[in-house]
């Protein structure tokens, strides 16, 4: 390591940061979203996923290192970069480095609102030891509480938002960035690709606030005694 250039490891530091925030969070990402819409299909689709997901072998490794370590590097590098560089759009009036404020705006706004989210789904669920086919009745009735107040709705639009325009915005700067898409009408084009992406995946994350809101249904264990 001592033998590789300080310049190297910096830009060896900012690829894996790009590279991470599509494979494994942006993945992630579109999975979750696209498996809590289930939600607007039926409340038993809906535990049948995270029945499912409970129930998968060496769970807890399978996400300490495909989601949390991956997310944790994306976040505190994403930090780094956003406090060690240029303010562009102070500078320039140029729509683009106003995408790139908010893509630091909104990559802070995600990192709080995953501290809640996280806070209040997946460490109730293993302080209090809600394992295999208890873990869905637990999680959704943490869902409809969330979602019974302004307050939670708002934090959840809010997160959703932030998300989806970090991921596709992320995602138009990573094709420019790794040479994917190189001239400029490529890139308008692309822009309105991941524009549309972005939209499909706040409609399946609104949709999800909307149903938990209007439609609250309280779930037994699919297996009683299974855990
Ligand atoms: C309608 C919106 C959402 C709902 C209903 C929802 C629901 C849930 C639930 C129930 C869990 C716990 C899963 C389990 O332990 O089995 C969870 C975990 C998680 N959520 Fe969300 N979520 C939503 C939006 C988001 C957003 C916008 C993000 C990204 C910023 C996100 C990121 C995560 C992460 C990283 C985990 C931990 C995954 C794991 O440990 O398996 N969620 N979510």
């Amino acid at each position: 390591m001592s033998n590789i250039p300080k310049g190297q490891v910096h830009f060896l530091l900012l690829k894996i940061h790009s590279l991470t925030g599509l494979v494994p969070i942006g993945l992630f990402l579109t999975l979750h979203l696209l498996i809590n819409s289930l939600r607007t299909v039926g409340v038993l689709p809906y535990q049948w996923s995270i029945d499912a997901i409970n129930n998968l072998p060496f769970l807890i490794w399978i996400e300490v290192f495909f989601i949390y370590i991956p997310l944790l590097f994306h976040s505190f590098m994403g930090f780094y970069i956003a406090w060690s560089g240029e303010k562009n759009a102070i500078r320039y009036r140029y729509p683009r480095n106003w995408m790139y404020v908010l893509q630091r705006l909104t990559g802070a706004v995600v990192f709080v609102f995953l501290i809640y989210h996280l806070g209040t789904t997946v460490a109730p669920k293993l302080w209090y030891g809600h394992h295999l086919f208890e873990a869905a009745p637990f999680l959704i009735d943490i869902m409809n509480q969330e979602f019974s107040t302004w307050t939670g709705r708002i934090i959840y639009l809010v997160g959703i938002l932030s998300v989806t325009f970090h991921f596709a915005n992320g995602l138009w700067g990573f094709c420019v960035s790794w040479g994917i898409i190189v001239g400029p009408r490529a890139q308008r084009n692309a822009g309105i690709v991941f524009l549309l992406f972005g939209g499909a995946l706040t409609v399946l994350g609104v949709a999800t606030v909307l149903e938990f809101s209007l439609h609250p249904v309280d779930v037994e264990p699919s297996f009683e005694g299974a855990s």
